[in-house]
């Protein structure tokens, strides 16, 4: 039986998915967190679903094994591609990103016209046009696998002409398309947000599926009483499958005391595969 200081389980491919966190942790500081960022084996976004699939129960049942009450799929693409096959194989309450992402964006649209960016996986699953079209059926979705931006925000390029061309080069032609709302389908875009704001101007409204997600997340905790009572800071433990120094540069800006409580894990060993 869950308690409401168990922590919750929270997994991305990588250190992207810290950016979820952050938002989870400004709507929830009492929470403890147990993070899981896959990098050995990011990125997620190129790979097929089964692999995908693979790796999200691996790193569930990782999660499940560290008794967490609830896990937030904060990678894009694993929410895309795997939240369902995860729903059918675990009983630990499940959020992804999706769904809240698309009820943000139509939050927002006035036009109805919604262009979803998401890695090539994400975008290839569908998974949020049918999201949004489900909410909404009146509603129309423009999809773009914008498969630079991972590799650029991993190298912190996050503004000047390269990043501009590279927006240009992927959503030069979305504001001739009516669209007036822009979701960012990826961990990574939130860095991206201002130069692609810069680009596409003022008359579309971008918006980040992580901050729905916070939102929704305690909406979960609260119908099942899960909210940890607690006052004062929750404990944030961090779990990564390799450690490089681009993944680490990324994840201070996100997170700056992350190390405090970081981990390795072998994603090779048995105790991982099966814990
Ligand atoms: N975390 C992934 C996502 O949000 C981006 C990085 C990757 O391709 O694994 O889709």
């Amino acid at each position: 039986m869950a308690s409401p200081t168990d922590p919750l389980g929270i997994f991305d491919s990588g250190v992207g998915g810290l950016t979820v966190v952050a938002r989870i942790l400004e709507e929830l500081p009492a929470e403890d967190v147990v993070y899981f960022g896959d990098t050995a084996r990011v990125p997620y976004g190129i790979k097929s679903p089964k692999v995908i699939r693979e790796f999200s129960a691996e790193i569930t049942s990782f999660l499940e094994a560290h008794k967490v009450k609830a896990v937030v799929v904060a990678c894009n693409t694993a929410s895309s591609v795997a939240l369902e096959d995860l729903r059918r194989r675990y009983e630990l309450p499940l959020i992804g990103v999706v769904e809240a992402g698309a009820r943000q964006a139509l939050s927002v649209t006035r036009t109805r016209r919604i262009a979803v960016i998401g890695t090539s996986s994400t975008v290839a699953s569908r998974a949020y046009p049918r999201a949004v079209e489900r909410l909404d059926p009146r509603a129309r979705t423009l999809s773009r696998a914008c498969p630079l931006f991972v590799p650029l925000v991993e190298d912190s390029i996050f503004e000047g002409p390269v990043a501009e061309e590279a927006v240009r080069h992927y959503l030069g032609d979305i504001v001739e398309a009516g669209v007036d709302t822009l979701l960012l389908g990826c961990t990574h875009y939130p860095f991206l947000a201002p130069v692609i704001g810069k680009v596409l101007g003022s008359g579309v409204t971008i918006v980040d599926a992580a901050e729905g997600t916070a939102v929704e997340l305690r909406g979960l905790l609260e119908e099942r009483n899960l909210l940890n009572p607690n006052l004062g800071q929750g404990r944030r433990r961090f779990y990564f499958s390799d450690r490089t120094e681009a993944f680490q540069r990324l994840a201070r800006r996100i997170i700056p005391d992350f190390m405090d409580d970081m981990h390795l894990v072998d994603v090779e060993s048995e105790n991982f595969r099966r814990p």
